[in-house]
């Protein structure tokens, strides 16, 4: 089954062609970074008519790239929620169009079920159940995941998310937006351990929540007293705050996971790209005995590659959404596990 994905809620417009929700024929990502950089974030007006500019030429080039035309196309899927509601609605009524003039099916994706679901467009994909560590610039979650779809959230931020915490934190340092990549590259010539740095909500009795507002305060507080630094000052800053963020999501994934009795831990979601991150994870699962699962970097952040391969499992399993699908600014990524086990 071949699946048109189309992707538009923050500020990348993308669209891919994926067959069989694994192998990848075209995909396409219009980033809008140099739209917001100048204002250290995104701008959602801004990202709507970016969105609006960009939609049909990605598409066009998806099908292009992928030697494919509209009529090979068995199903189109589209984020439809979570996301800025204005960006979201670009590719929704653009996918909507399509599936009207085509006559093809058409599925809403959540976008967090795209980000699990990019694990599968690489050659040795998790088995069910396992553990997964959503690190976005809106979410940071930790999730079992029992099936295609089928997925209970154990815990999620309480206020910023990790990646919100990586951008708010190179705004702070002047390193411009978006941070996560910046930080990270600087990181690896510092040392981790030169500044001392909260490690919020890491006690068993924290539950699976996590919380960043904190740290990024700290940050604050450390440089009204020390001034912005420069030069190895600065990479040793960037190293000792990314690993505060590391460690609380490492500490909290393996203990999730040793809870649970899970071997296979995936981590997506735009800030699974660090190289920190991917590098203490991995240790904490030769220690833990369990095996870690990332996409290529190109995959962990926004794409449509991931959503296409999302709607494909909507589309076996039958289910279809008509054209009064509507965008929704929030939207819960499953029932809190604990309300599960209730039913039970
Ligand atoms: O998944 P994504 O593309 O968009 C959302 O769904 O939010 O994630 C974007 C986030 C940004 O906060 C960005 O700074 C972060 O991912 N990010 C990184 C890295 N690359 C992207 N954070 C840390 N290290 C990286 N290498
Ligand atoms: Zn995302």
């Amino acid at each position: 089954m071949r699946v048109l994905g189309l992707e538009s809620s923050c500020d990348e417009t993308a669209a891919a062609i994926v067959d069989d929700g694994t192998l990848v024929r075209s995909d396409v990502v219009a980033s809008q970074h140099e739209v917001h950089a100048r204002y250290g974030g995104v701008v959602p007006e801004l990202a709507s008519r970016a969105h609006i500019l960009n939609v049909v030429p990605v598409v066009q080039a998806a099908l292009e790239r992928a030697g494919s035309t509209l009529d090979d196309i068995d199903g189109i899927a589209v984020t439809n929620a979570p996301g800025l509601v204005g960006a979201l609605l670009v590719g929704l009524q653009t996918a909507k169009a399509l599936a009207w003039v085509t006559g093809k099916p058409l599925v809403g994706v959540h976008h967090l079920h795209g980000h699990l679901s990019a694990i599968y467009l690489e050659p040795d994909p998790p088995p069910h159940p396992h553990l997964a560590l959503i690190v976005s610039g809106g979410h940071t979650s930790l999730v079992r995941v029992d099936g295609h779809g089928d997925v209970s959230e154990l815990g999620a931020t309480r206020d910023d998310a990790a990646g919100e915490a990586f951008d708010k934190g190179a705004k702070l340092l002047g390193l411009g937006y978006p941070g996560g990549m910046v930080i990270d590259t600087l990181a690896q010539t510092g040392n981790p351990k030169a500044v001392e740095l909260p490690r919020s909500m890491t006690g068993a009795e924290t539950g699976w929540d996590f919380s960043f507002s904190g740290l990024k305060t700290a940050l604050l507080h450390h440089v009204r007293a020390h001034g912005t630094p420069e030069g190895q000052a600065l990479s040793d800053l960037c190293a000792s705050y990314q690993a505060a963020i590391v460690e609380v999501l490492v500490r909290k994934t393996r203990r999730a996971a040793r809870r649970e009795g899970l071997h296979h831990v995936q981590i997506c979601g735009g800030v699974a790209a660090n190289s920190g991150l991917r590098t203490a994870m991995t240790a904490a699962g030769v220690e833990d005995d369990f095996r870690v699962y990332v996409p290529k970097p190109a995959r962990c952040t926004d794409n449509a590659a991931m959503i296409a391969a999302a709607g494909y499992h909507r589309l076996v399993r039958g289910e279809r959404d008509g054209l009064g699908l509507d965008a929704s600014p929030s939207s819960p990524l499953s029932r809190r596990a604990e309300e599960r086990a209730g039913e039970r």
